[in-house]
Formats: C-alpha cells, sequence, structure tokens
C-alpha cells in the first residue's frame, strides 16, 4: 500500500490522464472499490488562492504538495518520499500562486526524513531539507487537538476532479471536521483514528483534496487569527464523494516527533 501511494502521487505528477484510474484509492479503500471510483482527482470544488494568500505553500517536483515548517524545511507526506537519507532529487517551488509565475522561488532538497515506523498506514508525514532558505513566512504546526475541529482550509496544485489534471493555479476550498466515529463508519479498519483527522461534506461531497494535492496542509486561524496546521493532506476514497471524506495526518499527535525530526536536520 505504501508503494501504491508512492505510485499515485508521483503518476499524478506526470500524467494525471493515464493513471488516475489508479491513483484515487489509496490502499484498503480499494478493497470495496466504487466504480466511480476508478477515477482521480486534486482540490475539488475550489477557487482559486490569491497571489500570497498561503505564502507558506509549496509545490514538490514529485507532485506532491508541503508546507514551510521552516524556512528551509518543508513538511509533507510520508508517501510521496522513498525513504529517509541524502536527497538532491526534489525541487521545492514556492512563493507562487500560479507555478509559472517568473518570480517563482525553486530549491532543491538535500535531504528527507521520512516518519520513523512509516509503513503505509498512519505516521504519514515527512520533511524535506532545503538547499537555502524560502523568504516566505513559516506555517504553524497544532501542539495539541483543541483546534482539532471547526471548518478547515486546503489548498494544492492537484487533480481539480477525480481523474482530472494537475493544476497551474493554486486551488483552495472548505471543509467541515468529520469525527472519527462517522469517519470509521465511511473507511472502518484503514482509518487510523489517533493518526488520522477527516474532513469534508459527508452528506453532498463535492468539496475535498484530490491526487496530487498529497503533502499539502489542511489549516484554519487559531484563537489569535493565525494560520495552524492540523492536517497533511494523506488519502481518501476517490475524491470529494458523499460519505468518503478526505483523511489528513493528524499533525498534532505528531507535533513532538516533527520537532524533534526538524531540529536533527538543523531546522
Ligand atoms: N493520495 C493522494 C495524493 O497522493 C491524495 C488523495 C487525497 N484524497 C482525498 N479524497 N482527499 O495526492
Amino acid at each position: 500500500m505504501r508503494t501504491y501511494r508512492k505510485l499515485l502521487a508521483r503518476s499524478t505528477a506526470v500524467g494525471a490522464v493515464a493513471l488516475a484510474a489508479v491513483s484515487l484509492q489509496p490502499g484498503p479503500a480499494q478493497a470495496a472499490p466504487d466504480p466511480a471510483g476508478s477515477v482521480h482527482t486534486q482540490v475539488v470544488g475550489g477557487t482559486k488562492a490569491d497571489q500570497g494568500e498561503f505564502p507558506f505553500m509549496v509545490r514538490l517536483s514529485m507532485g506532491c504538495g508541503g508546507a514551510l515548517y521552516a524556512k528551509d524545511i518543508v513538511l509533507t507526506a510520508a508517501h510521496c518520499v522513498d525513504g529517509s537519507g541524502p536527497n538532491t532529487s526534489i525541487t521545492a517551488t514556492a512563493g507562487v500562486a500560479d507555478l509559472e509565475d517568473s518570480h517563482a522561488v525553486k530549491v532543491k532538497s538535500t535531504q528527507v526524513l521520512q516518519a520513523p515506523g512509516y509503513q503505509g498506514k498512519g505516521k504519514d508525514w515527512a520533511l524535506i531539507k532545503l538547499a537555502k532558505p524560502v523568504d516566505q513566512p513559516t506555517l504553524k504546526i497544532a501542539q495539541d487537538d483543541k483546534l482539532n475541529s471547526g471548518d478547515f482550509t486546503i489548498a494544492g496544485w492537484g487533480a481539480d476532479k477525480e481523474g482530472g489534471d494537475q493544476q497551474r493555479y493554486l486551488l483552495k476550498a472548505t471543509v467541515p471536521f468529520v469525527d472519527d466515529a462517522t469517519c470509521q463508519k465511511a473507511y472502518g479498519d484503514q482509518l487510523t483514528p489517533g493518526d488520522e483527522i477527516c474532513a469534508g461534506k459527508m452528506d453532498t461531497g463535492g468539496v475535498d483534496t484530490c491526487q496530487g494535492d498529497s503533502g499539502g496542509p489542511m489549516f484554519r486561524k487559531d484563537d489569535a487569527g493565525q494560520w495552524l496546521q492540523v492536517g497533511i493532506v494523506s488519502w481518501g476514497d476517490g475524491c470529494a464523494r458523499p460519505g468518503k471524506p478526505g483523511v489528513y495526518s493528524e499533525v498534532s499527535t505528531f507535533a513532538a516527533d516533527i520537532k524533534k525530526a526538524a531540529d536533527g536536520l538543523g531546522g
């Protein structure tokens, strides 16, 4: 399943259409495929973000999203990377909503740290150390579960519908929190409730992250009105289907581990 997800993330970047059918369904979700599920997606039901609206957003060259945890460290999903160690193969594009904007800042990776113990279920986070700092604001991560509810913002350059193309312009949308019990009804044992937080419109669907959004942040305002990251795009059964919320790594669960890992990267 882990391999499968990696393939999905990459394939989306390269040929969303050809690979779309496969990429939609991460691991266990495929056990009970829905016919519509054989297609794929990205930020579905969203609108274009303004330049500078989410300055911490990063596009990664393997076809994933990410957020600046530090000026030279990107927080993304474990399933977007191959493992841990020196790695100069990833390019991060930052500072732009339009990936073709001439002001885009492109920086190479130097190291990757995949969540210790990641085996394709839960623990879907990773850090990418950049060759030099990016001059953009970082995104704070949730340290506890106090704000793991309400409405969340999602953003990414992934597909705008199942089987859709990757996007040139950053898309954004708002999705409501879905509690663990409800999410478990949708996904059963595929869900790892302590590691994952769900969001989406259960009754109507229509708004969700999708293929190519993986690794990007799900965030909301904190009590001081500052953006706070509560999730990392991880998986879902198709995209934006009614009754099938998006599943995100629960950042507060991993906050201490992420900090420790970042410290180890000199972050
Ligand atoms: N695994 C996908 C990726 O690699 C993300 C899928 C998110 N799906 C969802 N329905 N929210 O891009």
